[in-house]
C-alpha cells in the first residue's frame, strides 16, 4: 500500500457515534467513506425480500451469491442499491435491523461482502466504519480506532436518532446489547478491537470532541 493510500478503519458497537464520526472524518480529510454496516444491512433486506428464513444459516449461504449490491463512497450519502433498486433508506427500517445479526453471522456472506469492501478500499485514500475492519477486513490500515461509549449512552444517542421518547430508552438499550452479543459471540469476524487499535471512549465527549480525537490520532500516524 502506498503511503499516499491512506486507510482509516473505525470499529465499534452500534450508538457508539462511529457512522457519524467516520463520515466526519472522511470529509475532514477529504477522502472516501464505507459504510461496511449498510452492505451486511442491504444483504439482509435482500433476503428478507425474497422470503428467505433468516434463521436458516444453510439457506442464507447458498443464496448469497445472487443479490448485486453496490454502494457509494461519498460521506455525503451512502446510496446502497440492490439488483439495481435504491434499498438506501429501506436498509434502516427496524425489520431489517432486527435480522441483520442473524444475516451477517453466516460465513459465506461474510465472505462476499469482504471481497467487496476490499475492492472498495483498494481504490483510494478512505475511512471505513464496521465491526470487524481492523481485524479482518484491512489489517493492514494506517490508522485504527476503536469507539466504545457505554450502553446507555448509545441507548440515548439511538433514541435521539430515531425521536423516540425518554421512557424508551430502556428497551432501546436492550435491542442494542442483545446486538452486541450476536456480534461479539459469532464464530467468524466478531466484534473486536484490533490490538493495535487506538480505543477512544465517547460516553462523556461531544461529537465535535470525538471527531477532533480521531483527527489528532490520524495526524500522529
Ligand atoms: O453499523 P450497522 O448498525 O449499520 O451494522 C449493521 C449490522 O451489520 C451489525 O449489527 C453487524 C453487522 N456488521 C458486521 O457484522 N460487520 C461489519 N463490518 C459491519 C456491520
Amino acid at each position: 500500500m502506498s503511503s499516499d493510500h491512506l486507510v482509516v478503519a473505525i470499529d465499534g458497537p452500534a450508538g457508539s457515534g462511529k457512522s457519524t464520526t467516520a463520515r466526519s472524518v472522511a470529509k475532514a480529510l477529504d477522502c472516501a467513506y464505507l459504510d461496511t454496516g449498510a452492505l451486511y444491512r442491504a444483504m439482509t433486506w435482500w433476503m428478507l425480500d425474497q422470503g428467505i428464513d433468516i434463521s436458516d444459516g444453510d439457506v442464507i449461504a447458498s443464496r448469497s451469491a445472487e443479490p448485486v449490491i453496490t454502494i457509494s463512497t461519498s460521506p455525503e450519502a451512502v446510496e446502497v442499491h440492490v439488483d439495481g433498486a435504491d434499498v438506501s433508506e429501506a436498509i434502516r427500517e427496524p425489520v431489517v435491523a432486527e435480522a441483520v445479526s442473524a444475516v451477517s453471522r453466516v460465513p459465506a456472506v461474510r465472505t462476499r461482502l469482504v471481497q467487496i469492501q476490499r475492492e472498495v478500499i483498494a481504490s483510494g485514500s478512505i475511512v471505513v466504519e464496521g465491526r470487524d475492519i481492523g481485524t479482518v477486513v484491512a489489517p493492514d490500515a494506517g490508522v485504527k480506532i476503536f469507539l466504545t461509549a457505554s450502553p446507555l449512552a448509545r441507548a440515548q444517542r439511538r433514541n435521539k436518532d430515531y425521536g423516540q421518547a425518554h421512557d424508551e430508552v430502556a428497551a432501546t438499550m436492550e435491542a442494542l446489547e442483545r446486538r452486541d452479543l450476536v456480534d461479539s459471540t459469532r464464530d467468524v469476524s466478531p466484534l473486536a478491537k484490533a490490538d493495535d487499535a487506538v480505543e477512544v471512549d465517547t460516553s462523556d465527549l461531544t461529537l465535535d470532541q470525538v471527531i477532533a480525537a480521531v483527527l489528532s490520532i490520524v495526524a500522529s500516524r
